[in-house]
């Protein structure tokens, strides 16, 4: 919350973002700005409602947040797992539902059983560290990624991946399939915590409204 009394957002720029507009709009939060497909504006002001959003790369949302340059931001929980900033998770907006999960060929779910060094390809590293290390007791390689994990089996990369699963077709069309869940995912609200202590009424009366219209859906 900077002194000119204008609390700002930070959005993952996509369908998330589109999403968290949607769920404003029906609030009667709106930004004009924002409907126009073909602006490359990154920042938008709603000057009469002291609001002020911007759309930022969905990893970078928890540092934004963290260091106060945005007070509110919205990225999916595997995001915030994996970047574990200081920040505070105050909502579970519904949407964007996935699952984070191990998956690798069926013979592979073997290889879990025995907790044997195996590798472990992922676009998420610290969310397959902590889940093999911390929870499974198991002793792995990571892999870091980019994208497009399933390859990491398909040409003997890794064992298994970590890896977000929707609709599991991505999985089904390239023989893999889910061995093992290690959590639920969907979008999260998540505060800067000098934002919540200085602007309390202003982040609790909005989460709250949110989570009101969020129970009659
Ligand atoms: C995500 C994820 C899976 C896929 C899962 O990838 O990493 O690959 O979607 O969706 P499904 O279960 O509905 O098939 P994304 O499309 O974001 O691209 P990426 O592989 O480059 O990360």
């Amino acid at each position: 919350m900077r002194e000119d009394g204008y609390l700002t957002f930070a959005l993952g720029k996509g369908r998330l973002a589109n999403k968290t507009m949607e769920l404003f709009e029906q609030l009667g939060i709106s930004c004009e700005e924002m409907h126009d497909k073909n602006s490359r504006k990154l920042i938008f002001v709603n000057e009469e409602q002291k609001l002020r959003f911007f759309l930022a790369k969905g990893p970078d949302v928890p540092t934004y947040v963290e260091y106060g340059a945005a007070d509110i931001g919205v990225a999916g929980r595997d995001t915030i797992l994996e970047e574990n900033k200081n920040v505070y998770e105050v909502l579970d907006l519904g949407f964007g539902k996935c699952r984070m999960c191990v998956c690798g060929p069926a013979e592979a779910a073997e290889l879990l059983l025995h907790h044997e060094r195996i590798r472990v390809a992922s676009k998420y590293p610290n969310i397959a560290r902590d889940y093999f290390y911390n929870r499974k007791y198991q002793t792995v390689d990571i892999i870091k990624l980019n994208g497009s994990v399933e390859l990491g089996p398909l040409v003997e990369l890794s064992d298994v991946i970590v890896d977000i699963v929707e609709t599991g077709s991505t999985l089904k069309e390239n023989g893999l399939e889910v061995l093992e869940e290690v959590c639920p995912l969907s979008a999260r609200m998540i505060v800067n915590p000098v934002s919540m202590r200085m602007e309390t009424e202003r982040i609790k009366g909005l989460v709250d409204r949110i989570r009101q219209l969020l129970k009659t859906k």
